[in-house]
């Protein structure tokens, strides 16, 4: 029986330059959805993976991030004192006792796989996820969850991917799968001329570790960066990977469009938000 899985790593260390100037001070994965930010959503959705150990691959412009995991026991004392239990709960709830969590700086902006390759040291060898915090999925079960029951039967690699438009290709990794949806090529931002299929991958990878040896030799690929892509298909020369078509719905919260409709989604499960908006006939 394959291990379980109880890292995951974020990479939180890029600029979020396609949400300025809303980003110029606050990072991308600070933004609310609903009353959490981005990366307590990605938190939780580990956490409920089984996760115990979180790897946030970070930046000296995030220190937002480190801070909202961390207790803040003045915080906590006023609340306490306001008697404000509810919100001091939700507070307590961020993290639980038995998660911990490792923050790495990744000093330059090298790509995605360096950002992963950044995390060997706190990932051992084992296997591990990657979750892009940019990419919400909601649905009944977390993809990661999804994903970790899934891999207690196939025990390799797994990607999450989901069809895009066509004339989209060129903003995603894409890969071509077999009838067993094995991978047999992935390739990163094709032109839709070119593209292999039209199933992208979306920011979720449950990887073995043997990844990390692949991503010391990947040289630079798309957009001169090092990527988590090619060195995934250099590991399809040694091990089978599957896609995971996930059940949910993905938003991507990296721009504009997708995070406005993940807020409208979010509030309308909400069922004050939905009473305070049908009072006022907004709804
Ligand atoms: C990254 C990956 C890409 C993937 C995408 C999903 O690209 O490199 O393969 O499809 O995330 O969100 P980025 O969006 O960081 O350019």
């Amino acid at each position: 029986m394959p291990k379980s899985v109880r890292t995951a790593v974020f990479p939180v260390a890029g600029r979020g330059t396609r949400f300025l100037p809303a980003t110029k001070s606050v990072p991308k994965e600070m933004l609310p959805i609903g009353d959490k930010p981005l990366i307590q959503h990605a938190v939780e959705e580990a956490l409920e993976a089984g996760v115990t150990r979180l790897v946030f691959i970070t930046h000296s412009s995030k220190r937002a991030i480190e801070d909202h995991f961390d207790v803040d026991a003045d915080l906590e004392r006023a609340l306490e004192a306001a008697g404000k239990t509810e919100t001091l709960d939700k507070l307590r709830s961020i993290l639980p006792r038995e998660a911990s969590c490792v923050f790495i700086r990744q000093g330059e902006p090298l790509g995605l796989g360096h950002a992963v390759l950044c995390a060997r040291p706190a990932v051992g060898d084992e296997p591990f996820f990657v979750h892009l915090p940019d990419d919400l999925i909601r649905g009944d079960t977390g993809c990661l969850a999804q994903m970790a029951e899934r891999y207690q039967t196939t025990g390799t690699s797994s990607i999450a991917v989901e069809n895009v438009p066509r004339d989209e290709t060129d903003r995603y990794g894409i890969v071509a799968v077999d009838d067993a949806d094995r991978l047999s090529a992935i390739v990163e931002k094709p032109a839709p001329a070119e593209a292999p299929s039209t199933l992208a991958v979306v920011g979720r990878y449950l990887l073995t570790p043997r990844i990390f040896d692949l991503l010391e030799t990947t040289g630079r690929g798309a957009g001169g960066e090092i990527q988590l892509t090619d060195a995934i298909s250099d590991l399809l020369a040694h091990e089978p990977v599957h896609a995971f078509r996930f059940q949910g719905t993905r938003y991507d919260c990296g721009n504009k469009l997708g995070y406005i409709r993940a807020t409208i989604d979010v509030a309308r499960t909400d069922p004050e938000i939905i009473a305070a908006l049908q009072g006022k006939a907004l709804l």
